[in-house]
This record gives structure tokens, C-alpha cells and sequence, in this order.
């Protein structure tokens, strides 16, 4: 695999599974695949779990890691082509991603969307200028538009938890008082889209993500509805995509609760995390046996860790 963007750049999503699964029991069976070589994680934005999980994925294959908080602390980038750059963006991306190249063998990026502009943030600008640019494999730690590392971890969950073999799960929007991304639910939707489980989207009408991405998944507008029978309920919270990253509603009224849940199948709770207590979900779901956030959380190790394997593993990249 030469660069890892999209949970669709994985050849079969069920045999990587698999993978990731095995390599969980013995994580330094492959230690010696990255001796010698580098990756550069670059952060234009906070993280807690991808920084440290994709960090020790690397440690575990060998790679030496270099983690750069770019938005913090690196020159800001340029990345339309012909601009006059007399304002205060002292870098091309054009010059970034070709240094940044030699001093590693692959390189991760982690660039939200702005969610100012729907049509700069839809191009995935930095991502995409990066691709362009860089000249070693590129491995998307949450974009403008997706977090494939994330639906990955959560399909390695899925698998190690399901019951039955065609679990029915949920995807359903929660309140937040901040107006968040769409990238977690964007990946988590095309990752079950690659799945064999009764899946449904459920939000308040007004939140409808890009139809490019739902396609032809089962959208229910009925919070209560959809959780009827669920096995997995997956939470997160999204901005508006049709009144581009705005917060149309602040109620509690799609929180997660107990009472809800007690509408599914002994649903099983996942979210990616960072949760706020008490506005996406209660104490009492996020503390209980079902939650399964924190085993999530760890399997971000495990998803990173297949993910880089198969980079190193391509004759055609190293
Ligand atoms: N789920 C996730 O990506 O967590 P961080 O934002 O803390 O990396």
C-alpha cells in the first residue's frame, strides 16, 4: 500500500481486520520491518490518542518517529499555486513536503477542516497539496474530510465484540455545544459500507452529511426508531453540513442515555473520544459494561500498526 487516505486504499477491509487482530496478541513480531527508517508525524491540530497510538505503532515496527506540532510551532503554508506571498504565510507547501521528504520515509498528517470554507475544506487541501508534493508514502491522521485510522480501529472493535453475524449498528449524531467536523462519522459510514451489518444513520433532519459519502445507507430521522434492536450504538457529534459547520440546535434532546439504550439489543456504546460527559452521553452509559471506548482507544495502536506494515511492505515504495 503506498499511502493510506482513505479506509478505501485498503485492498479488503475484512482480511486487514484480521491482521490487526493477530498482530494485537504479538505486537513486536514485526519490530525489525522499520529499522532504519522514519516517519514524521506533523500536527496542525490537537490530539491525545492519535499522536500516542500512531507513536507507539511505529515504535513497535522499529521506525524511529519525529512528531512535529505544526500548526504550533511550524511556518505557515502556502498552498495555492501563483499567490504573491507578501502576507504572513512564509512557506510554500511545494518546498515543505519535498524537505520534509528527506528527512523521512513517510509522513502523517493530521489537518482538520476549517469549517469556514465547505469548498477549500471539501479539497482537503493540506492532505492533498502533501500527496502532490511529498515524495514517500502520505498517511491521513484525520483530514478535512475523514479519519480513516479511526474507522479502522473501530471495525477492529466491531469485529471483537460483535454477537451476531450481521450486527445491526447505529451511527447516530449527539449534541455538542461546538460546532465539530464531519470527518469521524464521513470514515465510520464508508468503512460499514464495506461491512455485511444492517446499518443506520440516525440525526436530527438538518444535520444530513454529504450525500457523496452516505450514498445509498439508511438514513432514519427517529433517534428512538433507529436504536429499536441495535447491537452497536456509535456516537459523535458533527457541525451542519448543508448550513456549512454551523450548530443548528444546543438541546440535550439526541444525548445518549440509559433509557435509550434500554430500546436496543444490549447495544454495545462506542465513540472515538474526546467525550464531553453529560452532553454527548451520560455517566451511567459511558461508565457501564457495555462501553467500549476505551478498548476502542486502544485498538488505535493496533489499526496504525497494520496500516504502517503495509506501507513498509510495498517493494514498489522501499
Ligand atoms: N479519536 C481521536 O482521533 O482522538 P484524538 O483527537 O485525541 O487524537
Amino acid at each position: 500500500m503506498k499511502n493510506y487516505t482513505n479506509i478505501n486504499d485498503l485492498d479488503n477491509l475484512q482480511e486487514t481486520v484480521q491482521e490487526a487482530v493477530v498482530l494485537k496478541k504479538e505486537p513486536l513480531q514485526f519490530e525489525q520491518l522499520g529499522k532504519g527508517k522514519t516517519i514524521c508525524l506533523l500536527f496542525f491540530n490537537n490530539s491525545l490518542r492519535t499522536r500516542l497510538s500512531t507513536q507507539k505503532a511505529a515504535q513497535n515496527l522499529g521506525l524511529n518517529t519525529v512528531v512535529m506540532n505544526f500548526g504550533a510551532e511550524g511556518w505557515q503554508l502556502e498552498y495555492e499555486d501563483g499567490t504573491i506571498m507578501n502576507q504572513n504565510k512564509a512557506e510554500h507547501v511545494k518546498e515543505a513536503a519535498q524537505v520534509i521528504s528527506q528527512y523521512c520515509d513517510i509522513i502523517a498528517i493530521r489537518a482538520f477542516a476549517s469549517l469556514e470554507d465547505k469548498q477549500k475544506d471539501l479539497r482537503e487541501e493540506v492532505l492533498t497539496n502533501f500527496q502532490k508534493y511529498a515524495s514517500v508514502p502520505i498517511v491521513n491522521m484525520e483530514s478535512s474530510v475523514g479519519h480513516p485510522l479511526q474507522a479502522l480501529a473501530d471495525a477492529i472493535t466491531l469485529e471483537e465484540f460483535k454477537v451476531n453475524h450481521k450486527p445491526k449498528v447505529v451511527l447516530s449524531r449527539a449534541p455538542h455545544p461546538k460546532a465539530l467536523p464531519h470527518a469521524v462519522a464521513n470514515s465510520f459510514i464508508e468503512m460499514m459500507q464495506l461491512q455485511d451489518a444492517d446499518f443506520v444513520i440516525t440525526h436530527p433532519e438538518g444535520y444530513d452529511l454529504s450525500a457523496d459519502i452516505v450514498k445509498d445507507s439508511k438514513v432514519e430521522y427517529n433517534q428512538k426508531k433507529a436504536f429499536e434492536n441495535a447491537d452497536f450504538i456509535y456516537t459523535k457529534n458533527w457541525s451542519s453540513f448543508i448550513v456549512y459547520g454551523k450548530v443548528l440546535k444546543t438541546d440535550n434532546e439526541w444525548m445518549i442515555t440509559a433509557d435509550k439504550m434500554k430500546l436496543t439489543n444490549n447495544a454495545k456504546f462506542m465513540h472515538c473520544l474526546p467525550v464531553r460527559r453529560n452532553v454527548v452521553v451520560s455517566d451511567e452509559v459511558l461508565d457501564s459494561e457495555n462501553s467500549l471506548v476505551i478498548e476502542q482507544s486502544n485498538n488505535r495502536t493496533f489499526a496504525a500498526q497494520i496500516v504502517l506494515k503495509k506501507i513498509l511492505e510495498d517493494r514498489d515504495v522501499f
